[in-house]
């Protein structure tokens, strides 16, 4: 009967722990990841039926997005008094190994953010981020590979960087099958976001919840290059840093490495208040990603994530299938 109770208290542990790896970000909000319960270890494997075959063809940004669900799943371990340890297995899967679970480890500071934490993709309030609180992120652990890089807004290098997301939207918004592959993932209104659970929801946008062929409509005259730009133009007048992260050498381990290290930032963010979003055109275009790390004087790295922090209102979340549904069953 003790065994049992173990293996039983074990699970709702390890299902706990995927719960909160479920909760991360990921590109299009397709939530790209499949978990599967070991005894002593949980794998995540790539989910390749949700992959982005044009915005994302080597399925870097679906690897990042492993590996931010990988550091949920670790904080929410540690919550539980569990030991991890990491490892990207064959370029192919995340094996997670837990050892302990029966401890009390000292608190997280990052825990209770993981539910709190949002892309908040709305114009900010132009407020600049205090040097101080800037230190506080700069003290975010980064895992070996990775770095990260902090423009701040006035700058000549942030002026150009918003440059290069320009670009980056004149090359996507004027190619078809990218703009087809964002709307096959827009969710129009709510009746259509709470059916599928994932994709870019309208509320996120901001965007009233109308008729679908209404909301359709719409959208279709504002995925231009023009209307793109313009919004992009705000965003980043009324934010206060760009943050770029990069790889050294572009590979699946350093993608998971990335991930891993974006979550950590993006909840210590959330924790001092401070919203963020994506600004991820420049790094998907490979030649535009390739002049902005020679001209940034970092002409070795690869430019991967690109993100915008400030300070804004909140907005409604994103849904999440259920995480149950993400649960590969033993063979
Ligand atoms: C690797 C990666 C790339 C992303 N790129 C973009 C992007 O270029 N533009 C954007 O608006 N959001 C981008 N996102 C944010 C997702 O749209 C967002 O995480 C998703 O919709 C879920 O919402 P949430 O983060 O509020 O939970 C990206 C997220 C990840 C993890």
């Amino acid at each position: 009967m003790g065994v049992m109770n173990n293996i039983v208290a074990q699970n709702s542990d390890y299902l706990f722990m995927i719960e909160s790896a479920c909760k991360a970000p990921s590109g299009h909000n397709t939530q790209p990841w499949l978990f599967k319960i070991g005894a002593s270890e949980i794998d995540i494997y790539p989910d390749f039926s949700k992959e982005l075959p044009i915005v994302d063809p080597s399925h870097r940004e679906l690897f990042v997005s492993l590996g931010c669900a990988t550091e949920n799943l670790c904080i929410a371990a540690h919550e539980k008094g569990y030991h991890t340890e990491v490892k990207v297995i064959e370029n192919s899967f995340i094996r997670v190994l837990l050892t302990g679970g029966k401890e009390k480890l000292p608190d997280s500071l990052l825990f209770p953010q993981i539910a709190v934490r949002q892309t908040n993709k709305r114009v900010y309030n132009g407020e600049a981020i205090p040097e101080s609180t800037i230190n506080i992120l700069k003290m975010v652990p980064i895992e070996p590979s990775v770095s990260i890089h902090f423009y701040r807004n006035g700058t000549v290098d942030y002026e150009r960087i918003a440059g290069w997301v320009y670009a980056g939207n004149r090359l996507q918004m004027n190619d078809e099958a990218f703009k087809t592959e964002l709307t096959d993932w827009m969710r129009y209104n709510k009746k259509q976001q709470d059916n599928t659970r994932d994709g870019l929801s309208y509320a996120t946008f901001g965007a009233p919840n109308i008729p679908l062929f209404m909301a359709k409509f719409i959208m279709s005259k504002l995925i231009n290059e023009k209307t793109q730009n313009k919004g992009d133009q705000k965003k980043i007048a009324s934010a206060s840093h760009l943050v770029l992260f990069t790889t050294k050498d572009n590979t699946v381990e350093q993608w998971v490495a990335l991930g891993r290290t974006l979550e950590r930032m993006l909840l210590c963010t959330t924790q001092v208040g401070i919203a963020n979003a994506y600004l991820n055109q420049p790094n998907e275009e490979s030649g535009i990603a390739k002049e902005m790390a020679k001209q940034l004087q970092i002409p070795t790295e690869y430019p991967t994530v690109l993100i915008r922090l400030g300070y804004g209102k909140r907005m409604p979340y994103s849904l999440r299938r259920d995480y149950r549904s993400c649960i590969l069953s033993e063979e």
